[in-house]
């Protein structure tokens, strides 16, 4: 059995090596083939994935290639991290709405749109090569916007496809050390879109523990139970934690956006470098420590890039399809009824049951009237701006970023997209 990883040459790609030797037993893989357009960071990253597998798994082969088909051909698992554009790419996308003194976000409002903007068509090539070469495969998507991607999948592609994000293992697992249990243990009413979504109760062994958690904040400083030596973790912990305290709802820490707009505006503002140039020099500094130590076996393999959960999340999902599990994951899918109040077409982030049919949403109780506006807004603007990605229009872009409640004016909307197509070149063709 063959999987393969398109975006391999990620600095992500050896944590999720990593969490691919642990389900070995589970997903008895025979190759791993890591795909990337950019050729020095394949080579760096693979003769690490390589000398990570040959530790452990023998018998198992690492491959590297430039060329999708090449990947994709004899796959029975395409994971997906790409990101168009690059890290230079994100980092305009971060930039040019904050010259409007707008929030300059990845994945979140005006940034968010760009992205889909030029992952979205990249993500349909994907899937209709894989439908054409692999058609049995099953692509796990990772690349962000993962809940937009997931639509245009849905919508526009036969393939089978889960498209996740670990905001919610996340949320699960820090929940299970806050109160030392096992992340299993822990169940999620959670309801939402990708990166906008809510923890309204939590379960433990059938009892919902979400008075203890509110009692918790209110008298004690929940920081110091989830120790973390991330800068970005440390400052979405603080500021889900300010925003729990008001509304007693868990919030995805993308929602610091939405609930404390103004406040992220002024710290974004005043900081020297946007998360992107952060990242960036994360980035940097990884491969140049892969390359050192890739030839010595005495030296200590990596620092992480982060994502220890992205790699159990993904691996956790593949086990769940190929062993038949029935687990339950928060990942994204067409809504078909399961969030009352929301659209059949829209696409949503709930728990479903993952087994060899894929993901299916288990029904959940309807949001409060502030969640569902926001819900149905936000969604709007992500299906107008799947079409737009799709048919490559300008007009639907600058609606759908009009009408993204972080993006003030209309006046506004259409120079930050004008900026965009100008700085993004050919990786933004709209007419
Ligand atoms: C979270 C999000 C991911 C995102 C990751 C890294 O886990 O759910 O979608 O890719 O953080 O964010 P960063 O800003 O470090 O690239
Ligand atoms: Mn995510």
């Amino acid at each position: 059995m063959k999987i393969s990883v398109i975006g391999g040459g990620s600095a992500y790609t050896p944590g999720l090596a990593e969490g691919l030797i642990a389900i070995h037993e589970e997903v008895p893989f025979k190759e791993l083939c890591l795909m990337d357009i950019d050729e020095p960071k394949l080579e760096t990253v693979g003769k690490i994935v390589k000398r990570v597998i040959a530790a452990q798994l023998p018998d198992v082969k690492v491959t590297t290639t430039t060329q999708r088909l090449d990947a994709i051909r004899g796959s029975a698992y395409v994971l997906c991290q790409i990101r168009v554009g690059g890290l230079p790419g994100r980092v305009l996308d971060e930039q040019i709405p904050l010259k409007h003194q707008v929030i300059g976000q990845e994945t979140v409002g005006a940034g968010g749109i760009a992205m889909a903007l030029r992952t979205i068509p990249v993500m349909l090539d994907i899937a209709a090569d894989v439908s054409q070469h692999a058609p049995d495969a099953w692509i796990i998507n990772y690349s962000n916007p993962s809940g937009m991607v997931a639509a245009a999948l849905a919508r526009h592609s036969d393939v089978k496809a889960v498209s996740i994000c670990d905001v919610p293992i996340g949320i699960q697992e820090f929940v299970a050390r806050a109160i030392g249990v096992n992340r299993k243990k822990v169940k999620l009413d959670y309801v939402g879109l990708n990166h906008l979504g809510w923890f309204r109760k939590i379960y433990v062994d059938g009892r919902n523990i979400m008075s203890m958690i509110r009692s918790m904040a209110a008298t004690s400083n929940i920081a110091p139970l989830l120790p973390t030596d991330d800068e970005k973790t440390a400052d979405e912990i603080e500021m889900a934690v300010r925003i729990f305290k008001q509304i007693g709802i868990i919030p995805s820490p993308y929602l610091q956006y939405y609930y404390l707009n103004r406040e992220c505006l002024e710290k974004q503002l005043a900081a020297d470098k946007t998360r992107g140039q952060v990242v960036q020099d994360i980035e940097r500094e990884l491969l140049e420590h892969f390359d050192q130590v890739a030839g010595d076996d005495a030296a200590e393999l990596w620092k992480s890039r982060g994502g220890q959960w992205h790699s159990e999340l993904m691996v956790s999902i593949i086990s769940a399809i190929h062993n038949d599990k029935g687990e339950e994951f928060a990942v994204n899918v067409i809504n078909n009824g399961c969030v009352p109040g929301m659209p059949d077409d829209a696409c949503v982030e709930v728990p479903c049951i993952v087994d060899n049919r894929g993901a299916r949403p288990l029904r959940v109780d309807r949001p409060e009237p502030d969640m569902l506006g926001l819900m149905q807004l936000v969604s709007a603007c992500e299906n107008l701006t799947v079409e737009a990605a799709v048919e490559g229009s300008y007009d639907k872009a600058l609606r759908a970023l009009n009408l993204n409640p972080l993006v003030p004016s209309l006046e506004v909307a259409r120079q930050i997209l004008d900026e965009y197509c100008t700085a993004h070149g050919n990786y933004m063709k709209l007419t």
